[in-house]
């Protein structure tokens, strides 16, 4: 089979791939960009409801879940956020702010796509779609790379494979099996802003569709201010999301169904009067959840038949609400893996891996997890182009 030198070989053309492929060539370095899928970027075409949440404004390393928390620090200190916005800003494309710093193409994910295309052929690069892996060896201080189509022979090679979630657009876990055949350490694997699941026949099934504004809390983690939507299966929306990175099986989740709100003083004013607990509650809660929550906490009954350490407990339950999921939707409904190459095995200065010079890992096959919020992309864009701009 044909052999080919270059300088680098990028294997995972997404988020990162790109930006770390844009990045080199950009420096002078020949640069083949190899990925099995077809298509290219999936995963950025699908995101943020296909209009991409690229960046936030307030991309910093406690939004980042890795056993070591600091390594971040150093590839966003390099690439931020602000220097994405640039970039995005440059190619007119038009974005606005969602809430909470996150940022959004106006019209279409794809003008993402189309940005980091146009950069990577800025001075060009050798593109090698729809191609598979057959191995990869070092050799000679660099790497042979055996394709199903030819066979490379770089000095520099860069893995962003990505993470596992939503296998059926070209997701793997060659990133983590290429790091162990270097010896390289990964840390345990889960899936992360991912939906919770109940019992199936947990009485609150019923309940989907049914969206509530919460305080969630889970694992050891912060809690988090945002929607939570009930599903057939279990919990969703963004609260619940973002707890899942930090949740961990077999532990319950806490929900402040009414952050901010007394419910004690709402229970004083109704106390004497005829109307059903379920109806009270209905001013702040949507009155499917109401009954529902109301009928799991014991009979109901009318206010006033209510002795007050019944309330007091009521009004516990409503501000922290436990329930143990019984698992995860996994890595067909996560939007990222938790864990992926461990950090100590790295340069964070670089991305290359201290005991194999010239091999490179970046975005989400890391062990760098992002929250909710266009912090993934950010850290795929920062860790892409620091590792670009050495490999
Ligand atoms: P990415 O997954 O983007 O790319 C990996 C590439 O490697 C793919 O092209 C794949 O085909 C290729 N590959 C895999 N195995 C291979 C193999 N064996 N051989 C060759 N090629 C291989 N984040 C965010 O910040 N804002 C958002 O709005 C969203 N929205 C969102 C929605 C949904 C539905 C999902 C699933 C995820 C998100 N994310 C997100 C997360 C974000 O998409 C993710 O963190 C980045 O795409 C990670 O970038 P990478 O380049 O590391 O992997």
């Amino acid at each position: 089979m044909q052999r080919q030198d270059i300088d680098v070989v990028v294997i995972g053309a997404g988020a990162a791939g790109m930006m770390a492929a844009a990045s080199a060539s950009q420096r002078g370095r020949g640069v083949a960009l190899i990925d099995h899928s077809e298509r290219l970027a999936e995963k950025i075409r699908i995101s943020g409801g296909g209009r991409c949440n690229f960046t936030n404004t307030q991309a910093a390393a406690d939004r980042y879940l890795s056993r070591n928390p600091h390594f971040c620090k150093s590839a966003l200190a390099q690439y931020s956020q602000h220097d994405f916005i640039d970039l995005v800003n440059r190619y007119g494309v038009a974005w606005h702010e969602k809430k909470l710093g996150q940022l959004f193409c106006d019209d279409s994910a794809q003008n993402i796509i189309d940005l980091l295309k146009a950069e990577c052929d800025l001075v060009g690069i050798e593109w090698r779609m729809g191609t598979s892996i057959a191995s990869v060896e070092a050799l000679d201080g660099g790497f042979v790379v055996r394709t199903n189509r030819e066979t490379w022979h770089c000095q520099s090679l860069v893995i962003a494979t990505g993470g596992l979630s939503i296998p059926p657009i070209g997701a793997t876990g060659f990133g983590y099996d290429l790091a162990r055949q270097f010896d390289l350490p990964v840390t345990p694997l889960a899936a992360g802003l991912v939906p919770l699941t109940f019992e199936p026949k947990d009485l609150y099934g019923e309940l989907a569709g049914v969206s509530l504004d919460c305080e969630a809390h889970g694992g050891d983690g912060p809690s988090f201010r945002e929607n939570v939507l009930f599903t057939h299966r279990g919990v969703s929306g963004p609260a619940i999301l973002q707890i899942s990175s930090y949740w961990t099986p077999g532990r319950e989740i806490s929900l402040d169904l009414l952050p901010g709100r007394d419910v004690s003083q709402l229970f004083e004013e109704a106390r004497r009067s005829d109307m059903l607990l379920p109806n009270v509650l209905a001013d702040w809660l949507p009155k499917r959840f109401a009954q529902a929550f109301c009928a799991a906490h014991g009979e109901v009954k009318p206010m006033k038949q209510y002795q007050v350490a019944e309330l007091a407990a009521l009004a516990n339950h409503l501000h922290d609400w436990r329930v143990k999921p019984s698992g995860s939707e996994g890595y067909k409904k996560a939007e990222v893996t938790r864990g992926g190459v461990d950090t100590d095995a790295l340069s964070s200065k670089t991305m290359m891996a201290r005991k194999v010079p010239g091999l490179y890992f970046v975005g989400e096959v890391v062990d760098v997890t992002g929250w909710l919020g266009g912090y993934n992309f950010q850290w795929a864009w920062s860790s892409g182009w620091v590792a670009g701009q050495h490999a």
